[in-house]
């Protein structure tokens, strides 16, 4: 009796602290949203890296010297987190991590602050070239191409969705010559990076005991249902897409520790962060590996305050920048298609074909359905209070909650050409024209004709297309920006946009459905540069979809793995080809296009990388 009692007490007690702490946090909050999205407002991106590294790099012989490591890993992102965490724990090794960007902060934790984040020093702010196929509907026909410049890289402003890919993507990659990387492989992998919340998953593909965190968003959003229910009436299967099958349609499995954004920065460098035998620079631009006459890496250099400074390595170089910067990077060094390098003067380490066959997955984002309900924003408080509780409006990055699988050509196959990404309202960004670069004229029929609060949009996403893109230099300056050229749609028999036209057509059909009477969905869409086609006619939605597709962010292959040199730049453990003791592990080695996100595969390629070294050296 006495002792419920003192526990009562202890609660009340406890309570009443609580209230006091989140009162004060809830204006913590508040103040932070407020001064955060005004500064994205007003946010110009850079068009180099001058802004945050000075006008020039000092010249080679006024480095100073940073000291000696067993290894180097050049780059925070997703794949170099879980590198660290895992060489963190050989207490005998010392090891160096170098970051461009800075520190993840509580406004980057939040996941709904997602489009804002791309409008900050938190993104590296690249743009594609000046697009002839795509990009249509963008000024200049250039996509934003958002890549993350802080710890935790692009995982710490993606959008947080856990879509691993299919089985046969992965056994395409052991098939290309690299073994080791099959899915029966790579399966333990997945698990050992996963902890998994989810009550309904295939259980033996998953596991509960790694550090990042997979659950669904809470509360369940309303409009969800409706989707799920189009897709049951039309007879697809509800899947865990991360499981045993992935044809079919799901709730979202998402990566979020209690609401907050679970980055490979928060889950895999926190814990690791005092470690006696690491070290993490962060503002620090890596601008050279550093090769010798018999192609043997001994460290790098770079800049960090307006000083260059020079690292040396004992084992080895592990490159990490992410597939847009590690093609730079190796190709300022030397190592990339000796006629590229030849028009900058560089001077040639290794020819190999550095930043060719990049492959992303392009997305279709005008897709636009008006229904009757409407979502009443909350106020502020309240989104916050729900925050700090793990649900809620700001748990959700881009408020995408289903998921579908399909194959366009082969409705019973088992690896789909097609995903489709459901968004319940509220389905726009505040800054949707400068998230987008859209055009005045597309800005404006946005507004005009969207309502984000009564519509919802269907991505589609491309997942295998057949053109194929492309990283070059700008200058052998490593201040300047690299082109990044995505040439989405550019094959010749235009199957890439013929096969999301065959998308959209199914997506229309799912309008036939109770469910979506139910919210008397109809289609609300409009296109003013192609009111030269018949409405709704195939040439009218290839027309269209050219104008309103972007990226999906999964940029890869640009540093592809395989066994031949002269089409692939490392091989399955990752060396670079005829270059000791430097590996390149993240998206750029992905050798063929696979159907799902990419952020599980870079913790998978960080996890095989960080197994490769303790085999070797320890
Ligand atoms: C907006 C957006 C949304 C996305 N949404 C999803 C999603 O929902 N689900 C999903 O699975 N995937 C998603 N992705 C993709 C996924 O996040 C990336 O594929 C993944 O993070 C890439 O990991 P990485 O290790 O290859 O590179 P990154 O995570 O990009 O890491 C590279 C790191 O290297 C640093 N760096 C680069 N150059 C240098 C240099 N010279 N010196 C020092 N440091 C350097 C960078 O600053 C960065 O921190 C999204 C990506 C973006 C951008
Ligand atoms: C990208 O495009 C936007 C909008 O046109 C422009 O403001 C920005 O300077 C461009 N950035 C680069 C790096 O080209
Ligand atoms: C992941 O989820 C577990 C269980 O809910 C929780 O205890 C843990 O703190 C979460 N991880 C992180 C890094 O927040
Ligand atoms: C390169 O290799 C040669 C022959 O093995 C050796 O004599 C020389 O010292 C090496 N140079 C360096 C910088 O290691
Ligand atoms: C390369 O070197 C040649 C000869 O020295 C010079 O003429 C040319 O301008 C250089 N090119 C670049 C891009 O620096
Ligand atoms: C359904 O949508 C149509 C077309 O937008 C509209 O005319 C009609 O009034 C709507 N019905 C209901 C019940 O909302
Ligand atoms: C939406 O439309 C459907 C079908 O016409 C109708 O049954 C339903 O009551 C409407 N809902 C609202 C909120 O208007």
């Amino acid at each position: 009796m006495i002792f419920v009692f003192f526990i009562l007490l202890c609660f009340s007690h406890l309570g009443a602290l609580t209230s006091v702490r989140s009162e004060k946090e809830i204006a913590y909050y508040m103040k932070l949203l407020s001064t955060k999205t005004e500064e994205a407002n007003n946010f110009l991106l850079p068009t180099d890296n001058r802004r945050y590294f000075g006008n020039s790099v000092p010249v080679e012989n006024t480095a100073k010297d940073f000291g000696e490591f067993d290894f180097i890993i050049v780059g925070a992102g997703s794949s170099g987190s879980v590198i660290l965490n895992r060489l963190a724990q050989i207490a005998e090794w010392n090891i160096l991590m170098l970051e461009a960007g800075g520190e993840e902060d509580d406004f980057s934790d939040i996941p709904g602050t997602m489009f804002y984040t791309h409008l900050s020093d938190k993104n590296w702010g690249y743009n594609t070239t000046s697009q002839t196929t795509s990009c249509l509907g963008m000024n200049h026909n250039q996509c934003v191409y958002p890549r993350g410049r802080v710890i935790g890289g692009s995982g710490t402003i993606n959008a947080l969705m856990y879509v691993r890919g299919n089985k046969n993507d992965f056994d395409n990659w052991q098939e290309l010559g690299n073994p080791g990387w099959s899915y029966d492989n790579l399966l333990p992998y997945f698990k050992k990076s996963e902890h998994y919340e989810i009550e309904d998953g295939d259980k033996q593909f998953h596991s509960t005991t790694g550090l990042w965190n997979v659950t669904y968003f809470t509360p369940p959003e309303p409009v969800t249902q409706y989707f799920l229910e189009a897709n049951r009436e039309l007879g697809f299967k509800y899947v865990d897409y991360n499981g045993e099958d992935q044809m079919g349609y799901s709730r979202l499995q998402m990566n979020l520790n209690r609401g907050k954004r679970a980055s490979g920065g928060r889950t895999f460098i926190d814990p690791v962060r005092n470690f006696e035998n690491i070290q993490v620079v962060t503002n620090a631009l890596v601008t050279k590996i550093l090769i010798n006459e018999n192609k043997t890496t001994y460290g790098v250099n770079f800049l960090k305050d307006g000083q260059l400074y020079k690292a040396s390595v004992k084992n080895e170089v592990v490159i990490s920048a992410g597939a847009v910067n590690t093609p730079q990077l190796l190709m300022l060094s030397g190592i990339g298609p000796a006629e590229h390098l030849k028009e900058y003067n560089i001077s040639i380490v290794q020819d190999l074909p550095v930043g060719k066959h990049l492959k992303d997955h392009p997305v279709f984002v005008g897709l636009n359905f008006r229904t009757n309900y409407t979502y009443k924003e909350p106020h502020t408080i309240k989104l916050i209070r729900d925050y700090l509780e793990g649900k809620g409006l700001l748990t959700y990055c881009a408020n995408t909650q289903g998921i579908k699988f399909i194959n366009t050509v082969c409705p019973s196959g088992s690896v789909p050409d097609i995903e489709y990404i459901f968004i319940p309202p509220p389905s726009m960004s505040p800054l949707d024209a400068k998230n987008y670069n859209w055009r005045p004229e597309i800005a404006e029929m946005r507004a005009k004709t969207k309502n984000k609060n009564s519509d919802f949009l269907l991505l589609i996403v491309l997942l295998h297309p057949k053109s194929i893109g492309e990283i070059t230099l700008k200058s052998m300056d490593p201040l300047d920006f690299v082109n990044i050229n995505t040439n989405y749609f550019s094959d010749e028999k235009d199957e890439d946009v013929d096969t999301i036209y065959r998308a959209v057509l199914h997506a229309l059909t799912m309008l036939n459905t109770n469910a979506f009477r139910q919210l008397n969905a109809t289609l609300s869409f409009d296109m003013p540069f192609c009111n030269e086609h018949e409405k709704y006619s195939r040439d009218y939605w290839h027309c269209s979809i050219r104008h309103l597709s972007t990226t999906l962010y999964h940029t890869s292959g640009t540093a592809k793995m395989g066994p031949d040199p002269t089409n692939s730049v490392v091989n399955y453990e990752l060396k670079v080809h005829g270059v000791e003791k430097l590996r390149v592990a993240d998206c750029s080695i992905i050798p063929s296009s696979t159907s799902g996100h990419t952020n599980a595969p870079a913790f998978v390629i960080g996890e095989k990388l960080a197994d490769f070294l303790k085999q070797r050296y320890q």
